[in-house]
């Protein structure tokens, strides 16, 4: 195996922080294609917690070099935080180590405030992370985004910010009635931020070309989820990004390689943030106390996670639209102990029975099919799963046709099962 993609397969914060932090160790390059500080992915080290947004969970490995790479957008200033972060969690970070593509796009504070000013005054509320993901890969399709090389020059940079600004400066005003900062603050501050960014800053698709070449191990880290996929998510409660498997192909590049393996990482149960249809979604106590042993509070955003039962036909899209080959299960360990269990093995829709929830369906419209299975109170300590465990994954195995290959029960990097189903890196 010399390429793996590590794909969030329901919406977001499934886990993969962790899944790509112990994989990455295996591996020469850790690449993310596709989002930005929207993105949190938090790794448990010796009991100290690390949060990342925009910086590659293969950060804390050495030998690791990790990349940023052009379809990624990019907040200088989120990245000036998260540098001072890591070096105080004695993480040192140089050119050796990290590259970040000079065509990223740049998040601007006219982005997040546009994003912000959207979210508050509608007329639709996505629930977004107000981080200005959004607004920032409109510029980019529109042919207005900053790149990051656009910052290394002042004249460039406030020329190009004039142009982005005219149509957000009519709408700062008379839409949103907010205020907004002068072109010469924001080119300064940028030109600023610009100078800590510049000695990363490099030419990532040629240098991942020539990784690939060279036959080193690389693996993508995918942010979000499919579900909040631009293309293929529950559309317009979604992210701006591609968060499948085909952001690979546009946000870095592949250079004519498959990617050997496309492992989903999927919580055991449900989540989401923000607003938009969520068919298992547990309104009672035991969602509740889901929610309170999962911790399911956005890394990113402080917010409270929505919480369900395990959606298989959610799972089952997910797979097609994303390539998947096997998948991680994730905390494992937070349904262990419930007085009840259930797993959604299919939806009724339209009067019609259907086990994978396609685009065009509309997800408010299904009603979940239960399957009952016999709850588990698994300690997790002598490496053997209970029969009722056993169950819950082979019920998941069974109707996705898939292999679990991961099973991972507790923060740590050491609280995990390789179930052998798949050989990472060892070919
Ligand atoms: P945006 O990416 O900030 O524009 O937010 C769009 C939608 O994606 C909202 O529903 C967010 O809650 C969701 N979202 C964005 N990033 C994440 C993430 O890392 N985990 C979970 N949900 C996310």
């Amino acid at each position: 195996m010399q390429t793996l993609a590590i794909i969030g397969s329901q919406w977001g914060d499934e886990g993969k922080g962790k899944i790509t932090d112990l994989l990455g160790a295996k591996c020469d390059v850790v690449v993310r294609y596709q989002g930005g500080n929207n993105a949190g992915h938090t790794i448990v080290v010796d009991k100290k917690k690390i949060v990342l947004h925009i910086i590659p969970s293969g950060i804390l490995h050495p030998h690791t070099t990790s990349i940023i790479a052009h379809g990624v957008v990019f907040d200088p200033d989120a990245f000036k935080a998260e540098l001072a972060d890591t070096q105080k969690a004695g993480i040192n970070l140089s050119f050796n180590n990290l590259k970040i593509s000079e065509n990223c796009s740049v998040i601007t504070s006219y982005h997040k405030l546009l994003d912000q000013q959207r979210e508050s005054q509608g007329p639709e509320r996505i629930g977004t992370t107000g981080k200005g993901i959004g607004p920032c890969y409109e510029d980019k399709v529109a042919r207005k985004a900053i790149k990051i090389k656009d910052l290394f020059n002042k004249e460039t940079l406030k020329s190009r910010l004039q142009k982005n600004l005219i149509e957000k400066e009519t709408l700062f005003k008379h839409l949103y009635h907010s205020s907004f900062p002068s072109i010469e603050d924001e080119t300064s501050r940028l030109f600023e931020l610009g100078k800590m960014v510049r000695p990363f800053a490099c030419d990532t698709f040629s240098f991942l070309s020539e990784c690939i070449s060279n036959n080193k191990k690389i693996l993508f880290e995918g942010a979000q989820g499919v579900l909040l996929d631009i293309d293929y998510g529950s559309y317009p409660f979604v992210t701006s990004s591609n968060t499948s498997f085909g952001g690979i192909h546009t946000g870095a590049g592949l250079m004519g390689r498959p990617v050997d393996e496309v492992l989903g990482i999927t919580k055991a149960y449900t989540t989401r943030v923000g607003e938009g249809p969520f068919p298992t979604e547990l309104h009672s106590e035991i969602g509740k106390k889901i929610q309170k042993i999962g911790n399911e509070f956005g890394a990113t955003t402080g917010r409270i996670r929505r919480c369900g039962w395990l959606d298989l036909p959610l799972l089952h899209y997910s797979i097609k639209a994303s390539n998947l080959t096997s998948l991680a299960l994730t905390k494992v360990d937070v349904l262990s102990g419930l007085s009840e269990l259930k797993i959604c093995h299919a939806y009724r829709y339209r009067g019609e029975t259907i086990d994978c929830a396609w685009p065009g369906i509309d997800m408010n419209e299904v009603e979940p099919i239960y399957t009952d299975m016999t709850p588990f109170h698994d300690t997790f300590k002598n490496g053997v799963l209970s029969t009722e465990l056993t169950s819950y994954i082979k019920m998941i195995e069974d109707s996705l046709q898939i292999p679990v290959s991961i099973i991972a029960y507790g923060p740590e990097r050491s609280e995990i099962i390789f179930t052998g189903a798949r050989n990472f890196f060892l070919k």
